[in-house]
């Protein structure tokens, strides 16, 4: 290995190249770490470069990585959680801040060179230069993801993208944390050149040596950057931020529209009283749990590593509800996918989904068709016998789930993974019909398959260890969070919400409104209501899983009438709302009765505790992940048993 402590005047996380055009590459590559982040350090030392190079300036600067796994993921995370104070949080912002204005006011061409990541402090190192050319390649990523941390992109990044993309397209950035990729980001004007993989040394070269003036935002888009113009393109942001997220819950966005309008992006302006202020930031403690439910975040992908090969064929069988959306998100993730089902007739729904999932997710009519054609209609089941994972999602039935693992196991691959998406019924009662029942394991997914990010991996009595690392690798490998779970009733995430809705539905038992209800439920931070949420997922569905989770218990009475009614919810575009117009028709909220919210999340909390009791997964830590990623408790709160444990519960 290198010796990485360097030498007195060499810095040990960049290196710098000129070449035989007078061309300087500085190429980061920070020492022990996969991926380069900015620290305290890694910036003093580009401080120091950029010093030696005022010295003897070159033609041009081109700013690279030296890894693989991509340009800058962003700010060193470890040194916001050491921060103590405002004046270590200001000297964090400071640092980047007079770094990057040095960055670009270098007399000679600058230039980001972007492939992979280039995310946070990284994407602001690289607004600081002159020029960006983003490589096309799946992988380059670029955003602000800051405001998901609770903190805002102080280093040069609220300044910078505006002038370069227009107010409109940055603040959608900067106040949604979304990332781009590098045919937007050319698209936009954040990238002067987008360029194949081969070709970039080259380009960055030919735009340093070009050295045209930097570009300006074309009329009539650079009017969004005029004084007067600011504060009527930010109530308008406003009003869709309004939408999304309370000031009190989460000031960030809030904080980074006001140092926009009134500080041109400059969070140092900005005056220590203002609700806007680094110091009133980290005041609350929003930044430190979004923080934490990054780590959370961190800790689930983790459980993918080592999970050996990638999927490449995936057969589902049964393409209901679940079944379809499974095979259609795994085809648009890249993987084949036979799915089969009792005929051509059951399969047609899923087929039409799939394509207009594709159409919104891939726009690009090749790729759509691309995706279209690794999602294969398969009556006969011929994908079985060459499927690396073959995952079953038929009817919640355990004689026919049954039926289905008996029969496959003689035409599956021996070395295939076996998968149930079931709800409720232990993977080791159907795994008894296997020769070798520790073949099976519980791949659960959540409805809707698309958005939720959360899956759950069922681990039964028999199933053997070796599994959960590969389900886990394969959950990852279509980009979402696995959680190992243990076989008992409800999982994890069915049996906190289960209690939660039954709770909900009993206040309205005693009188008080679905309305009232919901708002409560939201003024806490759950990004919708229980009632709402009950109507969504379908009332007899809750009232299945309320029964089996807690049988001698009655059911709500609303719940038990509405039912009998046929009002099952959105489904049935009636339930405790109407939903004829595919929207909840909701009323004036009357206020809530004191204690309402406390009374509704009481149970979630009493239910998170005794999942971790009974050892559903392994550590605190993990219920609080399944409970933000599986059910959107309030993120900001930092997970149900942190806030239980940090409000004396
Ligand atoms: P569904 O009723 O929408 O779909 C089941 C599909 O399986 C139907 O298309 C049916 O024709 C097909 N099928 C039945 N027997 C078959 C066989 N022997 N071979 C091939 N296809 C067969 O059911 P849904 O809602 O998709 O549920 C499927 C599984 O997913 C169940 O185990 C359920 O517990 C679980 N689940 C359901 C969730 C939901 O919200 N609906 C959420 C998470 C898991």
């Amino acid at each position: 290995m290198n010796d990485t402590t360097g030498v007195a005047g060499t810095p040990r996380d960049w290196r710098l190249e000129r070449d035989a055009d007078g061309i300087a590459w500085l190429v980061f590559d920070k020492a022990n770490a996969s991926a380069n982040t900015l620290s305290a350090e890694t910036l003093e030392q580009l401080r120091s470069l950029l010093n030696e190079l005022a010295h003897e300036p070159p033609k041009g600067l081109v700013v690279r990585s030296g890894k693989e796994s991509g340009f800058i993921a962003g700010a060193d995370i470890d040194e916001f959680e050491r921060v103590q104070n405002v004046g270590d949080a200001l000297a964090i912002v400071r640092r980047g801040w007079e770094i990057f204005d040095q960055l670009a006011a270098a007399p000679y061409p600058t230039l980001a060179l972007v492939r992979g990541f280039c995310l946070g402090g990284g994407l602001e190192l690289a607004l600081a230069c002159r020029y960006r050319v983003v490589v096309d390649d799946p992988a380059t990523r670029l955003g602000l993801p800051e405001v998901m941390l609770g903190i805002v992109p102080a280093w040069g990044g609220m300044r910078r993208l505006p002038r370069l993309a227009g107010a409109p397209a940055a603040l959608d950035m900067l106040l949604t944390g979304r990332t781009i990729d590098a045919r937007r980001a050319k698209k936009l004007g954040i990238a002067d050149e987008c360029v194949a993989p081969r070709i970039m040394m080259n380009a960055a070269r030919g735009v340093i040596l070009a050295a045209t003036p930097p570009r300006h935002l074309p009329f009539p888009r650079s009017l969004s950057l005029v004084p007067l113009a600011r504060p009527i393109i930010a109530a308008q942001a406003r009003k869709q931020l309004e939408k999304r997220a309370r000031r009190e819950h989460y000031p960030a966005p809030y904080a980074i529209l006001d140092i926009w309008v009134k500080h041109d992006g400059d969070a140092l302006a900005v005056p220590a009283s203002d609700p806007a202020s680094i110091g009133e930031l980290i005041r609350t403690p929003t930044a430190r749990n979004l923080i934490r439910v990054f780590r959370l975040q961190e800790r689930l992908k983790s459980f993918g590593r080592d999970g050996g090969a990638p999927v490449r064929h995936v057969h589902v069988i049964g393409a209901g509800t679940m079944g379809g959306d499974i095979g259609a998100w795994c085809a648009l993730r890249g993987i084949r996918v036979t799915l089969q089902d009792q005929n051509a007739t059951a399969l047609k729904p899923a087929m039409q989904r799939a394509g207009k999932l594709f159409a919104d997710r891939l726009k690009d009519s090749r790729r759509v068709r691309d995706a279209l054609d690794r999602l294969i209609p398969d009556v006969a089941g011929d994908g079985v016998a060459r499927a690396d994972l073959i995952i079953e999602a038929i009817f919640e039935d355990l004689e026919a789930k049954r039926g289905v693992f008996k029969a496959l196991q003689s035409s599956a691959r021996p070395d295939a993974l076996l998968a149930t998406n079931t709800s409720s019924i232990p993977v080791e009662e159907i795994a008894t019909v296997l020769d070798e029942p520790g073949r099976l394991i519980g791949i659960h997914f959540f409805n809707p398959v698309a958005r939720m990010m959360l899956v759950e991996i069922v681990v039964g009595a028999a199933t053997q260890p070796e599994l959960v690392p590969r389900a886990a690798a394969f959950v990852r490998q279509i980009d979402k969070l696995p959680l190992p779970v243990k076989s008992a009733q409800g999982f994890l995430v069915n049996r906190i919400l289960a209690l939660y809705l039954d709770e909900a539905m009993r206040c309205v038992d005693d009188g008080v409104s679905p309305e009232t209800v919901d708002q409560a439920a939201v003024g806490f931070g759950m990004p919708m209501g229980p009632i709402e949420l009950a109507d969504t997922v379908g009332l007899d569905i809750c009232l299945a899983v309320g029964k089996m989770l807690h049988p001698q218990a009655a059911p709500p009475r609303k719940l038990t009438e509405l039912i009998a009614a046929g009002s099952l919810g959105k489904k049935t575009k009636r339930g405790f709302y109407d939903w004829s117009t595919g929207k909840p028709a909701k009323a004036q909220a009357a206020p809530a009765p004191p204690g309402l919210a406390q009374r509704l999340i009481k149970p979630y909390l009493d239910e998170a505790k005794a999942a971790l009791g009974d050892r559903i997964v392994a550590d605190a830590d993990l219920v609080d992940a399944g409970a933000i990623f599986g059910t959107g408790f309030a993120p900001f709160r930092g997970g149900p048993l942190h806030y239980a444990a940090s409000s004396g519960g």
